[in-house]
């Protein structure tokens, strides 16, 4: 039978040069201007996609990995924001949700009546305006990927990510969306991935690293990056040798 591929995906060269090189047969496509690799891990088939910064990019990118390649499950990873006190740079953070904080309503206000973005509410907008959706991990691959990281004694968190087309970075903005809606970081893709995967039913996970913390003056570093892919890299390695000895038993 077939085996449908793993699609691993990551916005910057940064986020993805390290997995390429951990790849073997590896063969470069370009489709409809986005750039997939094609290769193995462990003599499974792998497809990395370089998907460009932004939800307009990753959905793009995302849409055309689904329907190009047809893949067993997603993995979004790559950079963030940490967005509370208690997570530093160089944290992984494992996405067990994801809102979008760029899509709201906000209040009527007259002319010269200013603008205040603590009132704007973070909404989903359907038929019409709803409530804000949010948006799960598969819960399977989420328990794997957290038994992995106890095992190999890797320190994470999981918990809701943020994201938008938008690079916050006034403290007081950063609270209010941690404080009002439980978001531990934010990036520009995540929430995009979760929506095409929950859309055509794939099994995702969202895998973060932090670049930077506003909140605890640690400046962005995206080559932390490499360290997330290492992580993500053996996190693959396991999961296809628990798939391997699950389907000989
Ligand atoms: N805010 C938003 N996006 C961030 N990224 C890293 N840190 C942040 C942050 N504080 C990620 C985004 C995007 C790239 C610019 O880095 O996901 O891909």
């Amino acid at each position: 039978m077939e085996q449908k591929p793993i699609l691993i995906q990551g916005a910057m060269e940064d986020e993805i040069a390290t997995l390429k090189q951990n790849m073997k047969n590896i063969e470069e496509k370009n489709l409809y201007g986005y750039t997939f690799y094609q290769g193995e891990i462990e003599n499974y088939p792998i497809i990395l996609s370089k998907t460009k910064v932004g939800l307009i990019q990753v959905t793009a990118a995302t849409l055309i990995g689904i329907l190009h390649f047809s893949p067993c499950i997603i993995i979004n990873q790559g950079v963030a924001g940490g967005i509370t006190k208690n997570v530093h740079k160089g944290d992984i953070i494992l996405g067990e949700s994801c809102i979008n904080i760029n899509s709201y309503q906000t209040p009527n206000k007259e002319e010269k009546e200013g603008s205040n973005p603590f009132t704007w509410d973070l909404k989903t907008f359907k038929e019409g305006i709803d409530e804000l959706v949010v948006l799960e991990a598969n819960k399977e691959l989420l328990q794997f990927v957290e038994e992995t990281a106890r095992k190999q004694k890797i320190k994470y968190s999981k918990g809701r990510i943020g994201s938008g087309d938008v690079w916050n970075a006034e403290k007081d903005r950063l609270l209010w969306l941690s404080e009002k809606y439980d978001v531990v970081c934010e990036d520009m893709e995540t929430v995009a991935v979760y929506q095409m995967a929950s859309q055509f039913q794939i099994p995702v996970l969202g895998i973060r690293i932090l670049s930077d913390n506003v909140l605890l003056e640690e400046t962005y570093d995206k080559t932390v990056g490499k360290i997330g892919q290492e992580f993500v890299f053996s996190i693959i390695k396991d999961w296809l040798m628990h798939n391997n000895t699950k389907n000989t038993k």
